[in-house]
């Protein structure tokens, strides 16, 4: 049975090393399935559920012409972003993972949750095959770092390679 097991108390843990076993945790719970679906929403309660300050964590797919919301974790949250627009679809087009420390001052940015103040989104490609993005959301400010933002590159990575087309 899989467990996200928080860290024993007491005990301080690097962000490096938080990230290292969400790593192992994410790969143990999706290397045996390949349904994008599934995996996704594993994926996503998997983060939700064991990284501090967070209020939104989830999928945005890309169905041929724009981002439509997939599995998230977190309050409703807007269906649609056009390529280009919000943090989510700057992150698609711009191929760059984006850290956005303050929502309020990005232009263009797309409010879904009133309570986030920081966001880090994650563009997911199959070669050049844009499949989404992995978007978290936080109600702090400048809540996500470069240790972050290598840290949900390294888990998205994991979930594509879950479920990249044979
Ligand atoms: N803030 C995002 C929209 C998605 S929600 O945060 C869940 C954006 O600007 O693209």
């Amino acid at each position: 049975m899989f467990s996200a097991a928080p860290m024993p108390a007491g005990q301080a843990v690097s962000k490096s090393e938080l990230y290292a076993e969400l790593a192992d945790q994410a790969r143990g719970l999706l290397h045996d399935e390949r349904d994008r679906i599934a995996n996704a929403a594993n994926f996503a309660a998997l983060v939700y559920h064991a990284l501090p300050d967070l209020n939104w964590a989830g999928f945005y797919f890309y169905d041929g012409n724009e981002l439509v919301v997939g599995p998230f974790q977190g309050k409703p949250a807007c269906v649609r972003i056009a390529l280009g627009k919000g943090v989510c679809g700057t992150a698609a087009v711009s191929r760059q993972t984006q850290v956005v420390a303050d929502v309020d001052v990005f232009p263009g940015h797309i409010p879904c949750d009133s309570a986030s103040r920081s966001e880090v989104v994650v563009p997911l490609f199959d070669g050049e095959r844009l499949i989404g993005v992995w978007d978290v959301d936080s109600p702090r400010l400048a809540r996500f770092d470069d240790d972050d933002r290598i840290g949900m590159e390294r888990l998205a990575a994991i979930f594509i390679d879950s479920v990249r087309a044979a």
